[in-house]
């Protein structure tokens, strides 16, 4: 038996990260999340009021960026910016907002994707994001495409924000969610896509634990042919 590779991509709120999360749990995998890099990076731009326009200045901050994913003991993932320690601000709505923008630059995308790959060096990671079994891992053994339909995606996320006390209403957190889908689709570099090799889970009406459970079965079989 021998450790893989799972890329895990979709559209926002479909379950990737819990469910990565969970996954790389039961298997002794590291989760990465590579969300969090774009995230963190859109973060320090709004702090140093670069535009999510202006790709220089967004990758001359990158390059001074040293993004951290650190594993806890939970299973949650704590990202760290040249050491310090980055919570909630990272989901924040004005970050939400932001990131596609900031996603879409071609050379933002080809610094991120050469230290993902980097992280990813080792076999036994699961990975989730947009672009990563057509781009960041095109060999990984396993791909995963997770969707689910719009309505349940919004809810959930709308029932995340409640839970985590961030301010939510479910209409403008439908219209953003579907907003964040389009510029990821519709971008010309690396546009979220489902890869020709993907297995498609459709979450709509799945319980945490049945696609967890579907996924650790085919790695497991992965894990075997490999
Ligand atoms: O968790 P949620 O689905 O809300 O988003 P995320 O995974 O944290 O990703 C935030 C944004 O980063 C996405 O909407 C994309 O614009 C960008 N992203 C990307 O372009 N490529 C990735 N591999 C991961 C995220
Ligand atoms: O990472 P992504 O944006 O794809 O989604 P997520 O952050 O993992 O999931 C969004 C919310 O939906 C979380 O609160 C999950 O607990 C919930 N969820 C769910 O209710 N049922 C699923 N099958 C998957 C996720």
């Amino acid at each position: 038996m021998h450790k893989i590779n799972i890329a895990i991509d979709g559209p926002a709120g479909s379950g990737k990260s819990t469910v990565a999360k969970e996954v790389a749990a039961k298997l002794s995998y590291l989760y990465i999340d590579t969300g969090a890099m774009y995230r963190s990076l859109t973060f320090r731009a709004l702090q140093a009021q670069v535009s999510e326009q202006d790709e220089q200045s967004l990758i001359e901050l990158l390059k001074e960026m040293e993004i951290t994913l650190e594993q806890q003991s939970d299973g949650e993932v704590q990202v760290l910016v040249n050491g310090e320690r980055l919570g909630e601000e990272i989901r924040s709505q004005i970050v939400t907002a932001k990131v596609s923008e900031v996603s879409a630059h071609r050379k933002i995308r080809e610094e991120m994707v050469a230290r993902q790959q980097q992280l990813a060096k080792q076999k036994g990671v699961v990975l989730d994001g947009r672009d990563i079994g057509t781009y960041v891992l095109p060999g990984a053994e396993l791909k995963i495409y997770m969707d689910a339909s719009v309505e349940e995606r919004a809810k959930r996320r709308h029932l995340e924000n409640m839970e985590k006390q961030r301010p939510s209403d479910i209409t403008t957190t439908k219209e953003a969610l579907k907003r964040r889908d389009r510029l990821d689709r519709e971008r010309p570099i690396a546009p979220l896509q489902q890869a020709g090799d993907a297995v498609l889970v459709d979450t709509t009406n799945q319980t945490i634990e049945e696609v967890v459970a579907r996924i650790c079965r085919i790695a497991r079989e992965k894990e075997n042919e490999s």
